[in-house]
């Protein structure tokens, strides 16, 4: 699929204001509030160089989790590793379009970057809405005045459309970042050349997408195994009927995932034998890693998946001809319960075939690990990813090509 759409070099952006929708969106340690990872903030850093260099004004708009999750915080810190990684000042304020933002704006010299506080402690943000609702909202009216243009590089967000995401594109000449191209170029280019056996291993704690994805491709018939691992192996287990105990389930209903747990005994009966379960669990007794047969399983916190899985996991991965990961096997963070990511990390690596992995979490493990040669693409994106390559259409990208195609 050839994609089509404005870039950093097609705007003079000498002495101009530009709004950057970055996707800084990075681990933190809820206790600190200290960033456990910059592996997104380094990405981006390529596409505010550029931009400054050009002379620019350098407006950056970025989340940081969702309302109500207790990574769910202010960008200060993030502006202070930002201007380590750019080394450059990136100066921060806590506010994203009132008058003291704005102000702060039209203060700005050439070269000046300012980092606006968390789009969503802004309610509207957090609507997914069709972009010519977006365009109305008081973020969008309120900045779009004094911004000259607006670069779009958050491709980690991609699949959310939302004012700071979609809006701007109908009120500036817009264009995609770096971060942007590189991944809808390499990205577009796996989906042309999927080849079989085709391997899923979807985990992490956004059961949401998981299982939207999941069900998108097993229905299109463009996976042939879906390797669960997480929390979403968590309710796919408890689903078909295995007794994860009291503290996993309710885990699971503290989230409001009962629905997929239904769901997902759908999924089990209609694609009898795709979906492949953990055979055994890493569960955490007095801080420590203990292993269980999913028959066993003790009532205690289900943090990885046992070694008999990953030996399982890993033959099908590496029979595979194309293999997309996204999220963590477990609690990687957490010492002894790190085994299953990086295990699973290294069967794809070691892996001949075509492969991906995206989120954030699991993109930071392989860069950490070091395994970057060995896996074709680490996408700074989990959901985007995995739905772009699910044949979902991004709501970010699709604003992008609309507005190329006007011009
Ligand atoms: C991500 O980490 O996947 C992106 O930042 C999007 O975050 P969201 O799933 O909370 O919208």
């Amino acid at each position: 699929m050839s994609l089509q759409f404005f870039t950093i070099d097609d705007f003079d952006m000498e002495d101009k204001t530009v709004l950057v929708r970055v996707d800084i969106n990075s681990p933190v340690d809820p206790a600190s509030g200290s960033i456990l990872d910059d592996t997104r903030m380094r990405l981006h850093a390529q596409t505010i160089k550029e931009i400054s260099k050009k002379g620019a004004k350098t407006v950056l708009l970025a989340h940081q989790s969702r309302p109500g999750k207790n990574d769910f915080t202010t960008l200060e810190k993030h502006s202070v590793a930002l201007s380590n990684i750019l080394n450059h000042p990136v100066s921060y304020i806590d506010d994203i379009f009132g008058s003291a933002a704005r102000e702060k704006i039209k203060e700005m010299k050439k070269g000046d970057i300012l980092l606006l506080e968390n789009v969503r402690f802004y309610s509207e943000e957090i609507l997914n809405r069709e972009p010519s609702e977006q365009v109305k909202t008081h973020m969008v009216r309120k900045l779009s005045p004094v911004a000259d243009y607006f670069i779009n590089d958050a491709f980690a967000a991609a699949h959310r459309s939302q004012p700071s995401l979609v809006g701007f594109a109908l009120t500036l000449p817009t264009g995609a970042g770096r971060v942007m191209e590189n991944e809808l170029n390499s990205l577009y280019s796996a989906v042309d050349n999927v080849k079989r056996p085709c391997v899923y291993v979807l985990g992490g704690v956004k059961v949401d997408d998981s299982i939207m994805i999941m069900e998108n491709v097993l229905r299109n018939d463009s996976a042939d195994y879906i390797l669960t691992t997480g929390l979403v192996a968590n309710i796919f287990l408890w689903a078909s009927g295995v007794n994860i105990r009291k503290y996993n389930k309710k885990f699971i209903e503290d989230r409001g995932y009962c629905d997929f747990v239904k769901k997902a005994k759908q999924l089990l009966k209609e694609f009898k034998g795709k979906i492949k379960m953990p055979v055994d669990v890493a569960v955490c007794i007095n801080d420590k890693r203990k292993e269980y047969n999913i028959k066993k399983i003790p009532d205690s916190p289900i943090f990885d998946i046992g070694t008999d899985t990953i030996t399982e996991y890993a033959k099908l991965i590496r029979d595979a001809k194309t293999i997309f990961a996204n999220g963590p096997a477990g609690v990687f963070e957490k010492e002894g319960f790190s085994i299953g990511t990086d295990d699973i990390l290294n069967a794809i690596a070691s892996s001949n075939g075509y492969s991906i992995i995206g989120g954030g979490h699991l993109a930071a493990a392989a860069n950490h690990m070091d395994l970057s040669s060995g896996i074709t693409h680490i996408s700074s994106g989990g959901g985007a990813s995995i739905n772009l390559l699910a044949g979902e259409k991004l709501p970010v990208v699709e604003v992008l090509k609309e507005v190329t195609l006007k011009k």
